[in-house]
């Protein structure tokens, strides 16, 4: 009987863990490498599930009155710029399907806090995407599949001047000074370094269709085996029991 219940266990735990965790799906790459193009393209392709969007943007820390004043002075691509505590907590509450407030955040006042957060509902499949989600290994364990976006750096760099110029409505100059003085040395020195953790590496962002309908079909696959827990409803009875 003690192997049997052990393997019953065995199974049933890993059902239980199946059930409860929501697959998460991490996408991390330099800044304007086409992270937010890839995320589209896999929320339109799993239109029939339900997708939250989380961004590390979000998790930036409000500047003080102090920092304000020497902003060209921030470097906002180091991973201390982010509150991955806040971000962790997040990530945890929705894999385990309960409803958390976003913080939006706002590149102009440079503050979380402007905008009311958003609230986001429990759904089947969480994407996270950030420069850094790679960093901490805390975050980066939460993930089931790792997505690294390798775009080269001219491309991401004029891709970041227009971007900034027109969207952000920064200065040319503010924009090549901030990628000489931080972007680039953070990228080399800690966004870079974390693309070994990646799973799946795609070059060229959205454009790569190939790589996004692979990366769909093996959610699709994770998904199906998360809804054979259905078959088994007193798994957490079974559970419980284990607990007490
Ligand atoms: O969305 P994306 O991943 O491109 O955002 C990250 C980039 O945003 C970083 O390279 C950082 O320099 C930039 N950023 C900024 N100003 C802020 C916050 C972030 O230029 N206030």
């Amino acid at each position: 009987t003690t192997y049997w219940s052990k393997a019953v266990y065995t199974f049933e735990v890993q059902f239980i863990e199946l059930r409860l965790s929501r697959p998460a799906l991490g996408v991390a790459g330099g800044a304007a490498s086409g992270k937010t193009p890839v995320c589209d393209l896999i929320i339109e392709q799993l239109h029939d599930q339900r997708v939250v969007l989380v961004n590390q943007d979000s998790f930036y820390y409000n500047l003080t009155a102090e920092e304000l004043t020497k902003v060209h002075e921030y470097n906002f691509d180091h991973p201390d710029a982010f509150n991955t505590e806040q971000l962790l907590r997040a990530m945890e509450k929705l894999k385990h399907g309960q409803a958390v407030d976003i913080p939006k955040y706002d590149f102009k006042s440079y503050k979380n806090d402007v905008f009311p957060a958003r609230r986001v509902n429990p759904s089947d499949v969480i994407i996270l995407e950030g420069i850094l989600i790679f960093h901490d290994p805390r975050v980066r364990d939460l993930m089931s599949m790792k997505i690294f976006v390798d775009t080269d750096a001219d491309v991401r760099l004029a891709r970041r001047i227009r971007r900034d110029t027109v969207q952000k409505g920064r200065d040319i100059n503010t924009v090549l000074d901030q990628y000489s003085k931080f972007v680039k040395p953070a990228f080399d020195d800690f966004i870079l370094p974390t693309k070994k953790y990646a799973d799946v590496i795609i070059p060229r962002g959205g454009d790569n269709h190939v790589a996004i309908d692979l990366i769909v079909q093996h959610i699709r696959t994770k998904l199906g085996q998360h809804d054979l827990c259905k078959i088994y409803p007193n798994l957490y009875v079974i559970h419980s029991t284990f607990q007490v």
